[in-house]
């Protein structure tokens, strides 16, 4: 492909919005909360790490209490779920006494952060997972494959296309230039354009599991991804950017708003597959954290609490397991080897 003089990918766009190292998105600020340009279920409510910490646990007993396991976070952002969730699960002193923590994080501006609120914990940060290798890995994504760049194709007059990015001047616009599709589906080892009009998805993410994938089939690890996402079998152009909590135009404000996407995870699923990988299931994360107990959890925090306590606690439960919020907007999927069954939190389907 013949990519013109000005023009360069969609993932390369916006690779350089949010990861330029000197004015990318999160290389520069922390986007996260009330001020910042959106808000994350961790930082959100502790209720959220704590039931993924109660998960953690479950899995482990599953795997029959083994005396070295790592948790590997991966995309930390301001290291809120990880902080809550060592808090938590030193509730578990067998389990704390046999975990090793580790964060994957590509933002040496949100590193700084991460380590300054988690000084008080043993935490090791990696570039990579070599080191991982053969030691048994539960690797928590959450938000982290929504904030990969991806590629664009659509399907115009019955030929595949690829969106781009005209950078020339100030004014940047789309482009729709022609592709092999063949070659790309060569990698991702399926026809991934079958009974599609548009093609969105991240070679990132592909790598990512690939990666693991090679420490999962040896291993008795996990990988469990809560994001944004969606179940229907035909791929959408869910591109969007975000600034102060508002949809924003994609090239205006380029490196202050965060630029995101929505996991088609029936493809992931395709992916993990092909990677001799299984899902342990898909479910919506109102689903998993309510077959966790979340609603249990809150009412115990918010006994003998005042109302204003009790209400906020109640607020916030709701915004992660509230219909038509974050509680059906969120999916969950578990991703292991063949030989691993383990349906805790996927059973309330
Ligand atoms: C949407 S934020 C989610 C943060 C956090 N997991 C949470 O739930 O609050 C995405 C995070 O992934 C990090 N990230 C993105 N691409 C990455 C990569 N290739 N390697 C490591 N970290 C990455 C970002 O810097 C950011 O910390």
């Amino acid at each position: 492909m013949i990519i013109k003089k000005n023009f360069i990918p969609l993932d390369e766009f916006i690779n350089k919005a949010l990861y330029n190292p000197k004015n990318g998105f999160y290389m520069k600020k922390n986007p996260f909360g009330k001020n910042g340009d959106y808000i994350t279920s961790p930082n959100i409510s502790i209720l959220f790490s704590e039931m993924v910490s109660v998960w953690i646990v479950a899995f482990w007993y599953y795997l029959k209490c083994p005396k070295k396991i790592n948790v590997v976070e991966l995309g930390s952002g301001n290291g809120q779920m990880i902080h809550d969730m060592i808090n938590s699960l030193k509730n578990f002193p067998k389990f704390f006494k046999s975990c090793k923590f580790y964060i994957h994080e590509k933002s040496p501006f949100l590193i700084k952060i991460q380590k300054k609120k988690l000084q008080k914990f043993n935490i090791k940060w990696i570039k990579n997972f070599k080191g991982l290798k053969k030691e048994q890995n539960i690797f928590i994504a959450n938000e982290f494959f929504d904030a990969l760049p991806i590629k664009q194709f659509f399907k115009i007059k019955n030929k595949w296309k690829e969106r781009v990015v005209e950078t020339k001047k100030n004014e940047k616009k789309f482009h729709y230039i022609n592709c092999n599709i063949k070659k790309i589906e060569k990698k991702v080892g399926f026809k991934l354009s079958k009974n599609q009009n548009i093609i969105e998805y991240s070679p990132l993410c592909y790598e990512y599991l690939k990666d693991i994938s090679k420490n999962l089939t040896n291993n008795k690890g996990g990988l469990l991804i809560i994001d944004y996402g969606y179940l229907e079998k035909s791929m959408q152009n869910t591109l969007m950017s975000i600034k102060n909590h508002n949809l924003i135009d994609i090239f205006k404000k380029f490196g202050d708003s965060d630029i995101t996407f929505k996991l088609n995870f029936k493809i992931l699923e395709k992916m993990i597959n092909k990677l001799n990988l299984k899902s342990q299931g898909i479910t919506t994360q109102r689903n998993f954290l309510m077959a966790l107990g979340i609603e249990k959890r809150a009412e115990i925090i918010s006994r003998n609490l005042p109302f204003s306590k009790k209400a906020d606690i109640y607020y916030r439960l709701k915004r992660l397991i509230g219909k038509n919020e974050m509680g059906d907007l969120f999916k969950v999927m578990f991703v292991t080897n063949n030989k691993i069954k383990f349906k805790v939190g996927f059973n309330l389907d």
